[in-house]
């Protein structure tokens, strides 16, 4: 029994966790086996490394780009122990808000080489690829104007404040490396118009991802 592995990309504020909200609603009021979870911060551990990578430490000290890739694939090494590999092995639908691509992206942003984010893959993933990668594109000048105001209307544990802060330019670097990777790997990646409205959206995701659930054996009709 194998399960089926989607994840959910794209640049901050471009709809992924209203996006992985609708799609569990859906897959869960079928009754499919479900597992969604996120990254950073999937497990016990995770959630601790989240914060150290997200919320702006006191001392006003910042990670350098080689220490937050390490601790990416950390909290990605132990989800994937701990969460993803089981719930695949027990045949369950995966659903994660963000994984290797959005690594790839920023840290390649940020000025990480390709090859060492290949070296890495090979330690932590070991071949896994997901089964679809929904990737939601938009200009991040749009989409970063939405973080602004849903950082506003929700608290702080929602907020990537971080990244929010980077420059508009650093966004657009982003984007341009999640739209290469949808580019070199058009067989894993659905690239899906993400400023259309939520419902239009939603309904371009699932027709993406209802064929790969039938033909994974699940009754999606
Ligand atoms: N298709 C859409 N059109 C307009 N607003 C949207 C759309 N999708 C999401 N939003 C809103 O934009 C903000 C960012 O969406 P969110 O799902 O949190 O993005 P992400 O998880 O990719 O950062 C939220 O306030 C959300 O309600
Ligand atoms: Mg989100």
């Amino acid at each position: 029994m194998q399960g089926v592995f989607i994840t959910i990309e794209g640049v901050e504020g471009s709809g992924k966790s209203t996006q992985v909200l609708r799609l569990s609603e859906r897959l869960r009021h079928l009754g499919l086996p479900l597992v969604v979870s996120k990254e950073p911060g999937g497990t016990a551990l995770g959630r601790e490394l989240r914060r150290l990578l997200l919320e702006r430490h006191p001392s006003g000290e910042t990670w350098c780009a080689e220490a937050e890739l390490l601790l990416f694939y950390a909290d990605r090494a132990q989800h994937l122990e701990l969460v993803i590999r089981p719930a695949l092995a027990e045949g369950k639908v995966v659903l994660l808000d963000r994984f290797e691509d959005s690594t790839r992206a920023y840290q390649g942003a940020s000025g990480v080489a390709e090859a060492s984010l290949d070296r890495l893959n090979d330690l932590v993933l070991r071949g896994l690829k997901p089964n679809l990668t929904v990737m939601l594109d938009m200009d991040p000048e749009v989409s970063l104007q939405r973080v602004e105001v849903r950082n506003l209307s929700m608290g702080a544990e929602f907020a990537e404040t971080r990244f929010d802060e980077a420059e508009l330019e650093f966004h657009r670097r982003v984007r341009n490396r999640f739209l290469a990777i949808a580019q070199n790997h058009p067989n894993r990646v659905a690239l899906i118009p993400a400023r259309d409205p939520v419902d239009q959206v939603e309904a371009v995701i699932w027709g993406r991802v209802a064929p790969l659930l039938r033909s994974a054996g699940f009754g999606v009709d």
